[in-house]
């Protein structure tokens, strides 16, 4: 196995443990709505769905990006993006690096003719490479937006992770100039805070996935790759690092209205992502809580997704809501 696969295949391990999820909560259970005991709605008639770029979405839901490129790396996928394609929701690719790198042929329009399907590189890697490397991670797999991460807490803890951030913002900007897709910027769990929202803003980024701490706490994850207790005493203190994913989301909201906003980071049913949505956040994405079905089947997928909309749908009958725009207006206490 190489180094990069054996990676990728801890990192799929060690994100199943329940220890390194985030100490710290993602702030939802602070969002508390007025019950409504009179909905005079039918439940069935509840409607969740919505467009994403400019395409229909059974559910204000995206599959978050894992990543492939290891031994299950092509199961997971094949079994998110068959789920994606059937339930009509978006589907984020891990990172696309790995396989620009090898060379390899990522076939996922085989699964998922249609699905939105939204490409993925890292802040530091579009710096190395350039935005013709963008540009062949979108054309791989028909992308229809590309999502850059940036994860600069992760790569401080990962061995011989990219230390040099110098330029990553104007890469952005000639990204979001030249690419043929939308672009959507990302963390992995310490969250976009207002004032890294503002720059991402001014260099033309339209969409952001908050990626807030409460979640996967790859700081965790990565600490626990490591060896040398020399590195793993420095990380100690940042092993909790980040802002609260339902924070962020209202702060971010209220810095541009035409922003597109991604709540992520530790949604872990279908009442966080009603509540993500009243705190102004366009669409929902979760990662983790997808890993496992993932392992399975398409199937479990299915059934995964199919348990998160009813349970958007309950929290939507219960607060009078009869659709999501209603539901972002949906009286809070
Ligand atoms: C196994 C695994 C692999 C991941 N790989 C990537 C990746 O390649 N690119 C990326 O942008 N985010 C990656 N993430 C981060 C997620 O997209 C997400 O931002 C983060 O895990 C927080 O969401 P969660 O709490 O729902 O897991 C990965 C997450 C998991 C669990």
């Amino acid at each position: 196995m190489t180094e990069t696969s054996q990676r990728k295949a801890d990192h799929i391990n060690l994100a199943l443990q329940a220890k390194h999820q985030a100490a710290t909560s993602a702030g939802f259970d602070l969002v508390q709505f007025e019950h409504n005991a009179l909905p005079e709605l039918l439940v069935s008639e509840v409607d969740c769905s919505t467009v994403f770029l400019n395409q229909y979405c059974s559910t204000p839901l995206i599959i978050g990006a894992m990543t492939g490129g290891c031994e299950h790396g092509e199961t997971i996928n094949r079994h998110l993006a068959e789920a994606a394609e059937q339930a009509q929701i978006p589907m984020a690719l891990g990172s696309q690096r790995g396989a620009l790198e090898d060379g390899l042929v990522q076939n996922l329009r085989r699964w998922a003719p249609k699905a939105n399907l939204l490409g993925n590189i890292g802040g530091t890697q579009l710096l190395q490479h350039g935005v013709e490397f963008a540009q062949r991670a979108v054309d791989s797999v028909q992308a229809n937006a590309m999502i850059i991460h940036l994860n600069p807490l992760q790569e401080l803890v990962q061995p011989k992770g990219d230390r040099d951030w110098r330029g990553v913002l104007d890469a952005i900007e000639e990204c979001c100039a030249t690419l043929s897709v939308p672009v959507i910027v990302k963390e992995v769990g310490s969250g976009i805070g207002p004032t890294s929202a503002q720059r991402l803003i001014d260099v033309g980024v339209s969409w952001i996935e908050i990626a807030g701490r409460g979640g996967t706490s790859w700081a965790s994850i990565e600490s626990a790759r490591i060896e040398q207790t020399r590195e793993q005493q420095i990380a100690e203190p940042f092993l909790d690092w980040g802002m609260n994913t339902a924070q962020l989301i209202a702060r971010v909201r209220s810095q541009s209205s035409q922003l597109g906003v991604i709540a992520s980071g530790g949604l872990r049913n279908g009442l966080d992502i009603a509540r993500s949505l009243r705190l102004g956040a366009n669409m929902s994405a979760m990662a983790q809580p997808f890993l496992e079905p993932a392992l399975e089947s398409t199937e479990a997928v299915l059934e995964k997704i199919e348990i998160l909309r009813e349970q958007l749908r309950w929290a939507m009958f219960l607060t009078g809501s009869k659709n999501l725009k209603k539901l972002q207006s949906a009286a809070l206490l």
